[in-house]
């Protein structure tokens, strides 16, 4: 089993999206059993909400349904997973601070490496106090690197 993660700040926009997106992909290649898929985020502060309204229409208009309540991430659940894919710099910044060891921070990436068109290091923007333009955005950005990241995780899978 591959073990995935997706980290932003709040679970609430970035990271659900992206493992709304995921999660339907893993699906459609038939590989639910191989792949596991969760997210969470760096600071507590929306912890047991839904995903973001604004988040949940963006993906809903586009056949991507967002699963999940706001989880905070935890040093130890660096054990369970093999990828931990921070949406930007700061919430990449938190999590090998949180890390514990060289394992636990080489499973650490950014998300948008695994987007072949983007730049090492790219983020995918906080949408949260911007307009609905931003959830787009966030969306397309982490389509483009999930498609990626599943692309690398199939060939790890062989
Ligand atoms: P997320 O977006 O990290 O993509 O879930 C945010 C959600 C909440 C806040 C900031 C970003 N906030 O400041 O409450």
């Amino acid at each position: 089993m591959v073990r995935v993660a997706f980290v932003c700040l709040g679970n609430i926009c970035r990271s659900p999206t992206a493992h709304g997106i995921f999660l339907a992909l893993v699906r459609e290649r038939g590989l639910d059993d191989r792949i596991s898929v969760r997210s969470a985020g760096t600071s507590a502060s929306h912890v047991g909400e839904r995903p973001d309204r604004r988040s949940q229409a963006t993906a809903n208009a586009r056949g991507v349904e967002l699963p999940g309540h706001s989880e905070q991430f935890h040093a130890a659940d660096f054990d369970q997973l093999d990828y931990v894919l921070a949406m930007d710099a700061q919430n990449h910044r938190n999590l090998l601070r949180v890390a514990r060891s060289e394992t636990d921070r080489a499973k650490v990436h950014f998300l948008r490496d695994f987007d072949p068109n983007s730049p090492a290091g790219s983020e995918v923007p906080d949408p949260y106090y911007g307009g609905a333009r931003g959830f787009d955005e966030v969306f397309d950005l982490c389509d483009a690197a999930c498609r990626g990241l599943l692309t690398h995780i199939e060939s790890e899978l062989g």
